[in-house]
């Protein structure tokens, strides 16, 4: 397992570096990222670079044996190219130019900034492509954070561009759009706008594709550093890019495709405390984990979904260490966090975790913000656990080279998340939500899961759940048969297949394209109001047979089995739940928005058809992960944890782990 850390010389007196690099060395530390806001003090004016201070960063660290990440700066683009030409700034959705001061203010379809991405990409490139000590780059950072889409004029005329290559003829374009509606009919690529500043709401259509379109912008703004970079660095060095893994406005899929490797930026007790309400259901029922642990759920799903963008191993390129200053409490940190985490992320896959950041800083934005060292330099609370876990190096790579398998994944889409969330239709509707009840069932009975795209290879499952494929076409449909037809077993959730790529609903019967392959048509769907409920009867659900927030009524063909059905009006003796043989295998169409305890009954139930072994012991707060044969069992609560695997009872200490079947700790 290797460890980093991000680290800002330029932010201290170069006195201090080589204490500093002591000091990392003395706690494992041997990767250090730099750079990545330094473009001002890399290129003070146009065209002229200093290289002096990085020169001597690197050799400072070099010298205590630290491997470095080089970042392109091109986060924070100077004062003196933003005077120049002040339209690179970006312009937000209410179509305010905005500012410069604090970072990410750039327009990346702006040809003067790309210009100027070019040369400082390449003049970096040219000064440390062939350093022995430089592993790696990383690519801007957290693209799409804070201003996901720009809506300048630039823009404007790209989005144009871009939809006469996808659709060739205005007719075709209005044809998909639907655009008959509201007399929204176009006569003129001229005549279209990113969807913005409307009067009232835009056509879904429009809105999607200006999605698609923005999310392919950043592909390509990222391209254009990778193959500025490509030609000019050596082999040894990587191309990575950190994402924000939360945020749902690029396709990550696509962004990760050309990169050599894939890294998140991990800070629990920020995404728990701020992300959590669009994870979980309004009002439910938390676990109690630690109050300075984050949510384990949560991390670990977005562990998942990093791991499976490329089915690879990642990094973790920021990593919390202590409070954090953009969260809601901001909560201190307690001894023992930083292991944990450190660890859960080396089980979920991580093959390097960068600690963010060195020091905590006098200056700037992140004033309140903790890294490894308190502003006066002495060492922090995760400083202290980087120490205690010095000894537990060599445990980490017998874990960290034990296999990761899952017989599960979970499909995620980009498309069809936003035209989701665009239209959820019935409040607190929301993509990942519904995917994070499928993600904690499996989690709950101790089931590795892989989050996976469409177009991923699939062979190695035996499970493949696709919650909501809301919008249908038929080689998905093919390849969920073909999957099935060898034996696996595909769930098909809520309103899939009620639309087509382009965001107008199906002119099939439901689930559309998929109603041939589920052998049963989705008759009526109901969103339901709080307090209302549907009354189940299911052999599978027995125990946990209401529906509430959204039901659908199912009518199934000939040789269509029912696994659960609604008792009463108004889709009294309709089907709920389905099953279809296909092959060797079997297709669910799953009706009902579940509840948690409803979601681990059906995946427990597709598990055991499978053979597949269940923790069904695992108490709330208590995280399996199995890595080959050993199972590492995280307790995130501040009391001993107990549970069974295969007849051994198990006890895990309070913010603590243990290994099982493999070496204890
Ligand atoms: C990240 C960002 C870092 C730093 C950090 C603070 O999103 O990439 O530069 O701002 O948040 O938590
Ligand atoms: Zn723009």
């Amino acid at each position: 397992m290797n460890l980093g850390v991000c680290y800002y010389p330029e932010h201290w007196p170069r006195e201090r570096w080589p204490l500093d690099a002591q000091h990392m060395r003395e706690a494992g530390i041997s990767i250090v990222r730099i750079a990545e806001f330094a473009w001002a003090l890399m290129e003070p004016s146009q065209g002229k670079y200093d290289w002096t201070w990085l020169d001597e960063a690197i050799q400072v660290l070099v010298a205590e044996g630290h491997e470095i990440v080089l970042c392109t700066p091109t986060a924070a683009p100077p004062a003196w190219l933003i005077q120049s030409h002040p339209d690179i700034l970006p312009v937000d959705e209410d179509g305010r130019r905005l500012r410069f001061g604090s970072r990410r203010h750039y327009c990346p379809n702006n040809p003067t900034f790309i210009k100027h991405t070019e040369k400082i990409v390449q003049a970096m490139a040219e000064r440390y492509g062939n350093h022995p000590s430089v592993i790696g780059w990383q690519i801007d950072n957290e693209f799409a954070c804070y201003i996901p889409r720009c809506y300048c004029d630039i823009c404007a005329e790209k989005f144009r561009e871009w939809l006469k290559e996808k659709y060739g003829t205005m007719e075709t374009l209005n044809e998909a759009w639907g655009t008959n509606f509201w007399s929204q009919n176009y006569s003129g690529w001229a005549q279209i706008e990113p969807p913005n500043l409307t009067v009232a709401e835009p056509n879904p259509s429009h809105v999607l594709d200006y999605y698609r379109f923005f999310s392919d912008t950043w592909v390509a703004y990222q391209d254009i550093q990778i193959s500025n970079l490509q030609s000019r660095i050596s082999k040894h060095q990587f191309i990575t890019h950190n994402i924000i893994a939360s945020l749902t406005d690029i396709d990550y899929y696509d962004l990760a495709k050309n990169l050599d490797l894939i890294s998140w930026d991990s800070y629990p007790t920020g995404y728990a405390e701020m992300g959590g309400d669009d994870l979980y259901f309004p009002g439910e029922i938390r676990p109690e984990y630690s109050y300075d642990l984050g949510d384990p759920m949560i991390t670990g799903f977005f562990h998942s979904l990093t791991r499976g963008l490329k089915g690879a191993p990642f990094w973790i390129m920021e990593h919390q260490t202590g409070m954090i200053n953009w969260s809601r409490t901001n909560t201190g940190v307690r001894p023992g966090a930083l292991r944990l985490w450190t660890w859960q992320a080396l089980a979920s896959g991580a093959e390097a975790v960068v600690y963010f950041r060195w020091g905590a800083s006098r200056f700037g934005l992140e004033q309140h913000h903790s890294g490894l060292r308190v502003h006066d330099g002495g060492p922090d609370v995760g400083y202290g656990d980087l120490l205690s876990m010095k000894s537990e190096q060599e445990l980490m790579e017998k874990i960290g080279a034990e296999p990761l398998k899952a017989s599960i994944a979970l499909l995620v889409n980009y498309d069809d998340l936003w035209a989701i969330n665009h239209q959820p239709h019935r409040e607190g509707f929301n993509y990942f939500r519904y995917l994070f009840v499928f993600y904690r069932a499996c989690q709950r009975l101790g089931l590795n899961v892989d989050l996976v795209s469409q177009e991923a290879n699939w062979n190695e499952y035996k499970i493949l759940l696709a919650p909501m494929a809301h919008l249908g076409f038929s080689q998905l449909a093919h390849k969920l048969s073909v999957f099935a037809s060898q034996g696996g077993s595909v769930m098909l959730g809520i309103r899939s297949g009620f639309k087509t790529p382009s965001n107008v609903v199906t002119d099939q019967p439901l689930p559309g394209e998929f109603k041939d392959i589920v052998g049963a048509e989705v008759a009526q769907w109901h969103a339901l109001p709080s307090g209302v409920s549907y009354p189940l009867q299911s052999e599978i659900l027995s125990s946990c047979g209401e529906v509430t927030f959204w039901a659908e009524s199912l009518i199934p063909e000939p040789g269509t089995n029912v696994l659960a059905s609604y008792t009463n009006e108004p889709f009294a003796n309709n089907a709920a739940i389905t099953q279809k043989k296909l092959g060797k295998g079997l297709i669910y169409y799953f009706g009902i928005y579940p509840s948690l305890d409803q979601a681990s009954t059906f995946v427990g139930y597709l598990a055991s058809q499978h053979e597949i072994g269940l923790l069904d012991d695992l108490p709330p707060g208590l995280i399996a992960i199995a890595r080959g044969d050993a199972t590492l069992l995280f307790n995130f609560t501040d009391k001993a944890l107990n549970t069974r695997i295969q007849g051994h009872d198990i006890q895990v200490a309070p913010r603590d782990l243990k290994i099982f079947n493999g070496a204890a700790l």
